[in-house]
C-alpha cells in the first residue's frame, strides 16, 4: 500500500484514485501523522501531495522530517518536492516568475522515475515557489525553462521529487510515472481488488463487532444497501436495518424497494411509515433551510424510536465514502479546504450513544458500485443514481403538499424512464425534476392554462463536488417535455437547468 501525506492539494484525491486503479492500494493521511502509525501502516511508499502553501508560510503544513530515513521510498510533489528539499538541507525560494499551466520537460536523466517517457513531455506546473538548491545526495533529473530543479531524486536513499503534477491528465505521461514509482521504485503488486477488500473488511467487521448487534439505516441509495450487504455477510442476522419512508419519496418508492430489497438482501429489515408525521411538520414551510431541519429532526426521532426497540445494539453502521472523509476537516485533520460539508450523518450517532461502523469509509462512490457487484448484488440496486436524504421535499420549491408531491412524483418518473429508455441513466450522476413555486401561461386546446413550471436537472460528476450540466440531445429533451407536459395534469412548461457546479449546486434548495 501507499500512504499519501495531505498538504492540502486539491488534487489529492486524484493521487489516490491514480494509485488504486493500479490495483494498488492508497490511503490519505493528514501530515501530522506520527511514525509510529507510519511504521505500523507498513506503506511500500510514500507520496508527499502538493499544497497551496509556501514552504516559509507561517502555518505551512509539515510532517516529521524522520519520514525520509525510515528506508521507505517517498515520492514528493510539487510543495511536497519542496518540503523534501528543505527539510533535507537544499533551499527553496520564491520564483522570479510564477510558473502555472503547461511546460515542456526535457529529461536529463532516466532513470526509475522516467522509464519510457522519453526526452521530453509536456507536463503540468503550479507553483509560486521554486527550488534553487537541492540538498546533498540529489541530482537533477528534468527541467523546464523557468523550473532548472522540475525533477530531482536521491536514488541510494530512495528520494525522489517532480515539481509538476503527474496525477493531472494535463501531464499527459504522468500515469506512466506514477507507475514508475509504484512499480519500479516502490515495488509494488498489483494485488488490491474489490475481491480481497471485500474479505478484509468482513474480517474486520467480524472482529470489530463480535458477537453485538448492528443498526443501520437502509435508505435505498447504493451507499448503505452495498453496507447492509457487506455487514450482513459478515455478521448475519445481528444487522437489523432501518428504513424510514419519510413521505418524500419517488413514485411508489417504498413499494419497490421493499420488495427488491426482501428479494436480493436476505437482512432483517423494519420498515417504518412515518410519511404523516413529515407532511405535517412540513405543512406551510418554503425556507429550504428549515425544510432540511425538520426532515433532519424527526428522521432522527423516528430512527432513535426505531432503533431503541433492537435490544443490545453496540453499533451503528454508515455508508460514508471516502470524499465525505477527505471534505469533512473536522473528521480527517487534514488542511484540504473544506468544499462542503456532507448531508448524510448529522448528528444521529453522538446521540445514539452506539459506535460507528464505516466499511466504506475509503472507497470512491465508483469503487462502492464495484464492491456492490461484487457481493453479487443486482444492478438496479448497485446503479442508483444518489439521491437526497429529504427527498421531494428539496425539489418541491415553496410549500411541500401531497398534491404537489403527487405532481412532481409523476413528472420524475417520466423523466426517469426517458433517461433510462435512452440510455442515460447511468452516464449521468443524477437526473431529476424541481417543481417550481412559480405558474406560468400556456395554451391547451385553445383554452388559455396557468399552471406549473418543471426544471429539468441532468448533470455528470465523479464525486458531486463539482457538476456539469449535461448536453442531452435535444430530441431526448423535446421527448421528456412533450410526454411531461401531456401526462400530468397541471404542467403546463418545462425547462431545462443550464447550470454547473459551482456556481450553482446540484439541488435547488
Ligand atoms: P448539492 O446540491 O450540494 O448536492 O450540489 C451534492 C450531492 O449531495 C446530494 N444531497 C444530499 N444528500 N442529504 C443527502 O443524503 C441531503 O440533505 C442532500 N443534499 C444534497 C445531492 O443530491 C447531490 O448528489
Amino acid at each position: 500500500m501507499i500512504v499519501v501525506i495531505d498538504f492540502g492539494s486539491q488534487y489529492n484525491q486524484l493521487i489516490a484514485r491514480r494509485v488504486r486503479e493500479n490495483r494498488v492500494y492508497c490511503q490519505i493521511e493528514p501530515p501530522n501523522i506520527d511514525i509510529e502509525t507510519i511504521k505500523r501502516l507498513n506503506p511500500d511508499g510514500i507520496i508527499l501531495s502538493g499544497g497551496p502553501s509556501s514552504i516559509y508560510g507561517k502555518n505551512s503544513p509539515k510532517t516529521d522530517p524522520a519520514i525520509f530515513d525510515l528506508g521507505i521510498p517517498v515520492l514528493g510533489i510539487c510543495y511536497g518536492m519542496q518540503f523534501m528539499v528543505d527539510a533535507l538541507g537544499g533551499t527553496v525560494e520564491k520564483a522570479a516568475k510564477r510558473e502555472y499551466g503547461f511546460a515542456e520537460l526535457e529529461i536529463k536523466k532516466e532513470g526509475k522515475l522516467f522509464d519510457k517517457i522519453g526526452s521530453s513531455t509536456t507536463c503540468w506546473m503550479s507553483h509560486g515557489d521554486s527550488i534553487t538548491n537541492l540538498p546533498q545526495g540529489f541530482s537533477t533529473t528534468a527541467a523546464t525553462e523557468n523550473t532548472p530543479f522540475a525533477a530531482a531524486e536521491n536514488v541510494k536513499r530512495n528520494l525522489y521529487g517532480l515539481q509538476f503534477h503527474p496525477e493531472v491528465e494535463h501531464t499527459p505521461k504522468g500515469k506512466q510515472i506514477l507507475r514508475n514509482f509504484l512499480f519500479n521504485v516502490c515495488g509494488c503488486k498489483r494485488n488490491w481488488t474489490m475481491k480481497a477488500f471485500a474479505k478484509e473488511s468482513i474480517a474486520q467487521i467480524k472482529e470489530a463487532a463480535g458477537d453485538k448487534k448492528v443498526i443501520l439505516g437502509l435508505s435505498g441509495g447504493v451507499d448503505s444497501s452495498v453496507t447492509a450487504v457487506l455487514i450482513h455477510q459478515a455478521i448475519g442476522s445481528h444487522l437489523t436495518c432501518i428504513f424510514v419512508d419519510n413521505g418524500l419519496l419517488r413514485l411508489n418508492e417504498a413499494a419497490k424497494l421493499k420488495i427488491v430489497l426482501k428479494q436480493h438482501l436476505k437482512i432483517n429489515i423494519r420498515f417504518v411509515n412515518a410519511s404523516r408525521l413529515f407532511l405535517d411538520a412540513l405543512k406551510g414551510v418554503t425556507d429550504p433551510e428549515k425544510k432540511r431541519k425538520i426532515i433532519g429532526k424527526i428522521f432522527m426521532d423516528v430512527f432513535d424510536a426505531e432503533a431503541k426497540k433492537i435490544k443490545d445494539a453496540d453499533f451503528l453502521a454508515q455508508g460514508t465514502l471516502y470524499p465525505d472523509i477527505i471534505e469533512s476537516q473536522s473528521a480527517f485533520g487534514g488542511p484540504t479546504s473544506i468544499i462542503k460539508s456532507h448531508h448524510n450523518v448529522g448528528g444521529l450517532p453522538k446521540k445514539m450513544k452506539l459506535k460507528l461502523i464505516e466499511p466504506l469509509k475509503y472507497l470512491f462512490k465508483d469503487e462502492v458500485r464495484v464492491l456492490g457487484k461484487t457481493l453479487g448484488m443486482p444492478e438496479e440496486l448497485v446503479w442508483r443514481q444518489p439521491f437526497p436524504g429529504p427527498g421531494l421535499g428539496i425539489r418541491i420549491l415553496g410549500d411541500v403538499t401531497p398534491k404537489r408531491l403527487s405532481v412532481l412524483r409523476k413528472v420524475d418518473d417520466i423523466l426517469i424512464q426517458e433517461i433510462k429508455a435512452h440510455g442515460y441513466y447511468k452516464k449521468l450522476w443524477q437526473s431529476f425534476a424541481v417543481l417550481l413555486p412559480l405558474k406560468s401561461v400556456g395554451v391547451m386546446g385553445d383554452k388559455r392554462t396557468y399552471e406549473n413550471i418543471i426544471a429539468i436537472r441532468a448533470v455528470t460528476s465523479k464525486d458531486a463536488m463539482t457538476a456539469d450540466w449535461a448536453r442531452l440531445p435535444h430530441k431526448l429533451l423535446a421527448k421528456i417535455s412533450n410526454r411531461i407536459i401531456n401526462e400530468v395534469n397541471g404542467v403546463n412548461r418545462v425547462a431545462y437547468d443550464i447550470s454547473s457546479k459551482p456556481p450553482s449546486t446540484i439541488e435547488w434548495e
